[in-house]
């Protein structure tokens, strides 16, 4: 335990002084993630916004708020799960990250999952699903089920801020993380 505490501590102390994409240019902090070593489950979205790169500490805004709820729907305090993102650095206006800036990445993203050996990966949204599961899986088929992918156990969310944006998305994101719960408790 106590070496991959170090391990995961190595990969946020690189990503803190990552230059490897143009995404470090526009950052206030880089954000490696937060969460215990040992976490059952990881969760990971797209990229950091506005408050995240402030803070420096993934989810703590407003998508943040919406999580910390939609977990407590799946039985989850968010203290358990590990939180990242597909990429660490804010993109400019909230920009979708480019593939080659997800590609720079990836690799701090694999060593995090290699350290933690999570039970659930989740992905959160379009982006994540994509890129870590399938790149052709469409999120409102896949939302809140199991796939067994690259020797691990995904579970694909709609995005917790599509609800947000979009009133007609809150039913599918809370069934989706209903769902997470479900699968937690063995009753799926
Ligand atoms: N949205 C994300 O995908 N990740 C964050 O850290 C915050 C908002
Ligand atoms: Fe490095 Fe990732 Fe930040 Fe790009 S987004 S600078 S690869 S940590």
């Amino acid at each position: 335990m106590q070496g991959v505490i170090q391990l995961l501590e190595k990969i946020a102390e690189q990503v803190r002084e990552c230059r490897r994409c143009a995404l470090a240019e526009g950052r206030t902090n880089a954000v490696p993630g937060v969460g215990p070593a040992d976490a059952r489950i990881m969760l990971i979205g797209e990229a950091p916004g506005e408050q995240e790169d402030l803070q420096g500490e993934p989810f703590v805004g407003n998508a943040g708020q919406m999580l910390t709820q939609l977990l407590a729907t799946a039985g989850l305090d968010r203290s358990e799960a590990f939180i990242t993102n597909i990429v660490k650095c804010r993109p400019p206006g909230n920009r979708d990250p480019h593939p080659d800036e997800v590609g720079a990445c990836r690799e701090y993203l694999d060593g995090q999952i290699a350290c933690i050996r999570p039970e659930f990966v989740c992905t959160l949204g379009r982006p994540a699903l994509q890129t870590l599961i399938d790149p052709t899986a469409g999120i409102m088929r896949v939302n809140g089920t199991v796939i067994e992918r690259h020797g691990l156990t995904f579970v694909p969310l709609v995005h917790p801020a599509a609800g947000l944006h979009n009133p007609a998305m809150r039913e599918p994101t809370t069934e989706g993380f209903q769902r997470l719960g479900e699968i937690l408790r063995g009753t799926i």
